[in-house]
């Protein structure tokens, strides 16, 4: 029998090991291919709930359910085989009690085959991130800019303007470490606050809109690779997708017009009876 070599996963102790000795790399990722490409080029994936918005066309990410990031985790475990794989937890599908966020948590790993979960928490909900780690739930910590409260904070917006604000997401930050979550999202903060957080908390820090003062960095990949026509401030465009497809998209368009596609080597034509 011949001996097959399996690569290892890169698992939540590699990702903790990695603060203060290596930047972590990670990007978003919802579907089997594009998984695939991203694997051996980034320590974590996120399976993200920007999935309703960048996939589905969706305003916010508030209407995302478990079944989406179900499916969507699902596809991202089975295209890659080296990365840990982050399922975020949607809106709704654990703020009411430990018990809902653990059941939540249970189904979303045992149906995708994900290492961990990541919750938009503060510090309201860091009994829940306790309960669910002491229960054997990675828990990836969300804090600063989180999504899921658009409509409470009424768009977007960074944090950390004024004192109050820089000082409730310190808070934020100190409760999910202190509730063991093995890393933590810092989005929409300023350069300042994010080098005082990350050298406060034993997690690492994972930027995004939060400057290189954190332990690693990620970003959605549609919005790195120039899919969107609109990019944020704090995305540099690696690639021009939008540009590539509209481009690929004009020039086939134009071949079925022309009756120059599909050419002779396009086409089958079998020898017999035809
Ligand atoms: O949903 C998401 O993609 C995220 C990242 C932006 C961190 O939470």
């Amino acid at each position: 029998m011949s001996k097959q070599v399996v690569s290892r996963r890169v698992t939540v102790p590699d990702i903790l090991a990695l603060k203060g000795r290596q930047k972590i790399v990670s990007l978003t990722a919802y579907t089997a291919p594009v998984a695939a490409l991203l694997d051996p080029h980034v320590d974590f994936l996120l399976v993200g709930d920007s999935v309703g918005m960048v996939v589905h066309g969706l305003p916010t990410p508030t209407a995302v359910t478990l079944e989406m990031m179900i499916l969507h985790g699902q596809a991202v475990v089975r295209g890659s085989s080296h990365a840990l794989v982050v399922v975020d937890l949607p809106f709704g599908s654990f703020e009411g009690s430990p018990e809902q966020a653990y059941a939540a948590a249970v189904r979303v790993m045992k149906e995708t085959g994900c290492q961990a979960v990541k919750i938009e928490a503060g510090e309201a909900l860091a009994g829940t991130v306790a309960f669910l780690v002491q229960r054997g739930v990675p828990v990836m910590g969300h804090v600063g800019l989180r999504p899921q409260a658009v409509h409470v904070d009424g768009g977007f917006k960074a944090k950390g303007r004024n004192d109050d604000e820089r000082a409730r997401v310190i808070a934020e930050a100190r409760a999910v470490d202190e509730a063991g979550c093995f890393a933590i999202v810092l989005e929409g903060v300023s350069e300042a606050l994010a080098a005082e957080i990350t050298g406060s908390v034993r997690a690492p820090t994972i930027g995004i809109g939060a400057s290189p003062k954190c332990d690693g960095q990620i970003l959605v990949t549609d919005d790195m690779l120039g899919v969107f026509e609109w990019t944020p401030k704090f995305v540099r465009r690696y690639a021009d997708l939008r540009g590539s497809i509209t481009d690929a998209v004009s020039r086939y368009a134009a071949d079925v017009r022309a009756v120059a596609f599909p050419g002779d080597a396009e086409v089958y034509r079998f020898k017999a009876k035809e």
